[in-house]
């Protein structure tokens, strides 16, 4: 990993600081009003013309960019920068009337009306000509604008269309995987069962609640095939704008852990990762357990290209209207958990939406300027003051963090979990099972990397695949060989059971290899009511030094220790006395075994344990307080630690001995640091 990248776009090495900012909803007039706001907010840079495509092509043909002509210059001549749109998220009337196979087709096989917005169709040959030439026209006509710096390539995409092209389309992407072998393909998707064997191409759908249902293979490469559409869709996008502008960076917001694209394969086809944040605070019960979750989606974020700093493209300044339950932020809040994105790899922090509009669905979501028109508000002092603390932080811009540790969240894993018929219906929770994993890392300030199973493991001194239900290709021999290196590694109960086509492993669970790895045979597993509890005993004297009991749920592995040396065991029921927790030496590692979902009181002591004992990374030499956490950023010679506190209390760190300056305020800190409630610093040595 490098220790260093250069800024999202070297004309401008900064933070970026702005919003989704929509002069295609309002008159003239009030343009040079937000010019002017914008200065005394902070601003930089604005994402312009997103959804625009009826305001630039009126009629089929006829193109008018001069209003935007305008904005851009405007933005220019006060030091401004656009991150600029391609309009493809919505489109106008005129184009869904005249040309139907625009829209899209739902998995019931109806055609939805023209409407709201991501409702096209990924095939359409129409569409993608329509969306290739205004790209065009806007990489010729903005190439050279001082204005121009990253392309924002269309909105949030998602969703997937069933229309006959796509079944077209799917089809051919089929008989590619397969070697146009429909024998490979029954097989891999095992349609013996129930009389489901294809014996021509042309008989195969997309899954439908109409239709088929029941092939996870057929569900699984459905998923896949949707994302490479999408990704398809988004390469037909940019083909003009790499073209005409090889040097402005191309990005398509992402919207953290949704599952309907996998976001780890997209981010290979842009050039910097960005997403869509919104959280709503102080409704959870606990910020800083949610702090915990949205740090796990920025390192997401930033473990998608190896650690290259990616963008926050939208957040809210204040509430969230599309959120049951929209709260605003408390006082500190937006400067902490703007910060926070900073401190997690992000290079901007950027908002959805600079002017709140005055009609239609988002009129009351949160938004720089308010109905009211001026800057004596508290949301925009608020933003004012983030961009005034951005300011101070160019230093930050496109370093990074080399985690010890990763953590593997895998989209077509959790596909696969969420289509089995097992472990009941309403608690697989493979995203919390996690996140649960990763807030013992969070409160000690270790960094994390979270990445899919495809990823290389070998630059970690510690990997956990919680849940790692299905071993795509490769993987148990990487983890094999990771371990064999010196590595450790943890999983759970409900791993290795099948192979990338969601068919089961034969021959005793974990599969792949992996139950040499771990010396254990998995032979069942319990899946408990919700309401009942079962404990997991240490056995004393046990290696980690862990004493006591912990408290489990859900489900269990019965298992058999064969070479790993059992570290605790189940506390009641008729496998009392059974292992819960094994380690396994191989090579020069070890491979740990969670049999059964424990409390978050069990995943703090053991991560704790191993943590000291791995000597990993921290951002602070220091023990932290409860709901604080400290994060980490390098460029090779200096460190940037970010110490944030996501209580609404104040917190005082030890800081033990050391002697930092603040970033934020430019003064000495020694000694204590003493963090107000909502309250984040800066240090550097
Ligand atoms: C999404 C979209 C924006 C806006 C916001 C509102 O993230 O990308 O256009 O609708 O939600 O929160
Ligand atoms: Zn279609």
């Amino acid at each position: 990993m490098p220790t260093k990248f250069p800024p999202i776009n070297p004309k401008f090495p900064h933070m970026l600081h702005g919003g989704d900012y929509n002069p295609d909803q309002w008159p003239e007039e009030v343009w040079q009003e937000d010019m002017r706001l914008m200065k005394l907010a902070n601003c930089n840079t604005m994402s312009v013309a997103i959804f625009a495509w009826a305001k630039l092509e009126p009629e089929e043909g006829k193109y008018d960019f001069s209003w935007l002509d305008r904005v851009m210059d405007m933005l220019a001549e006060n030091g401004g920068y656009a991150v600029l749109a391609t309009p493809s998220g919505a489109r106008p009337a005129w184009m869904s009337q005249k040309y139907p196979e625009v829209l899209r087709v739902r998995a019931d096989r109806g055609r939805n009306l023209h409407g709201t917005r991501h409702n096209h169709c990924l095939t359409s040959p129409i569409y993608r000509e329509k969306t290739r030439e205004i790209n065009t026209r806007l990489a010729e006509r903005y190439k050279d604008h001082p204005a121009l710096l990253v392309w924002h390539i269309s909105n949030e995409y998602n969703g997937e269309c069933h229309c006959d092209l796509c079944q077209e389309s799917f089809r051919n992407w089929l008989r590619k995987k397969y070697n146009d072998d429909l024998d490979a393909l029954n097989q891999a998707w095992w349609t013996a069962f129930w009389s489901h064997t294809y014996t021509s191409w042309s008989q195969i759908e997309s899954p439908s609640p109409i239709g088929e249902t029941s092939l996870h293979g057929l569900n699984l490469d459905w998923k896949r095939y949707s994302t490479d559409q999408t990704i398809d869709f988004f390469c037909n996008e940019i083909k003009p704008l790499r073209e005409l502008t090889p040097d402005v960076p191309v990005t398509t917001n992402f919207m953290g852990l949704f599952p309907g694209l996998n976001y780890p394969r997209f981010a290979q086809a842009v050039d910097v990762v960005s997403w869509d944040s919104y959280p709503v605070w102080h409704t959870t019960g606990s910020d800083w357990k949610l702090a915990a979750q949205i740090g796990f989606i920025h390192d997401q974020n930033r473990s998608m290209k190896g650690g290259k700093p990616f963008m926050l493209m939208e957040s809210t300044p204040s509430i969230t209207n599309w959120q049951p339950n929209p709260k605003l932020k408390r006082p500190g809040m937006h400067l902490l958990s703007s910060l926070q994105a900073v401190a997690h790899g992000s290079d901007t922090v950027q908002y959805f939406q600079w002017r709140k509009s005055r009609g239609s669905a988002e009129k009351f979501h949160g938004a720089v300027v308010d109905h009211v028109g001026h800057e004596n508000t508290r949301v925009f002092r608020d933003v004012a003051n983030v961009g005034s603390a951005l300011q101070k932080l160019d230093p930050v811009v496109g370093t990074t963090v080399s985690p010890d540790v990763a953590i593997i969240l895998d989209w077509e894993n959790r596909w696969a979990i969420n289509d089995m018929n097992a472990l009941g219906y309403d608690r697989r929770n493979y995203d919390e099972t996690v996140i649960t994993q990763y807030l013992p890392f969070w409160s000690r300030g270790i960094p994390v990397d979270v990445i899919p199973e495809w990823a290389d493991f070998s630059r970690y001194k510690l990997l956990i695949a919680p849940m790692l239900y299905m071993l795509l290709p490769g993987v148990a021999d990487r983890i094999k060989q990771f371990v064999a290196d010196g590595g450790t590694f943890v999983t759970t109960y409900w791993s290795g059971i099948v192979d990338e086509n969601d068919l089961c492993f034969l021959g005793g669970w974990p599969g792949g290899g992996l139950r040499e790895v771990l010396g254990i045979w998995d032979e069942e597993t319990d899946t408990i009511t919700v309401d009942e509890r079962n404990t997991v005993q240490m056995v004393p004297g046990n290696e980690l030094g862990l004493s006591g009991s912990y408290e489990a749920r859900d489900y269990f592995a019965l298992i058999h220790a064969e070479g790993a040396r059992v570290l605790a065991t189940y506390g009641s029921d008729f496998y009392a006395g059974r292992p819960a927790l094994t380690v396994n030496d191989y090579g020069k590692g070890r491979a740990y075994y969670i049999a059964s979902r424990n409390d978050e009181k069990f995943a703090d002591d053991f991560y704790g344990k191993l943590a000291s004992q791995l000597n990993l990374l921290h951002a602070l030499p220091v023990d932290l307080p409860t709901g604080v956490t400290a994060q980490l950023r390098e460029d090779g010679e200096k460190k940037f630690i970010f110490v944030m506190n996501f209580n609404n209390s104040p917190a005082s760190v030890d800081l033990g001995g050391s002697a930092y300056r603040s970033l934020l305020s430019g003064e000495a800190v020694t000694g204590t640091l003493e963090l107000g409630p909502y309250g984040v610093e800066v240090l550097t040595e």
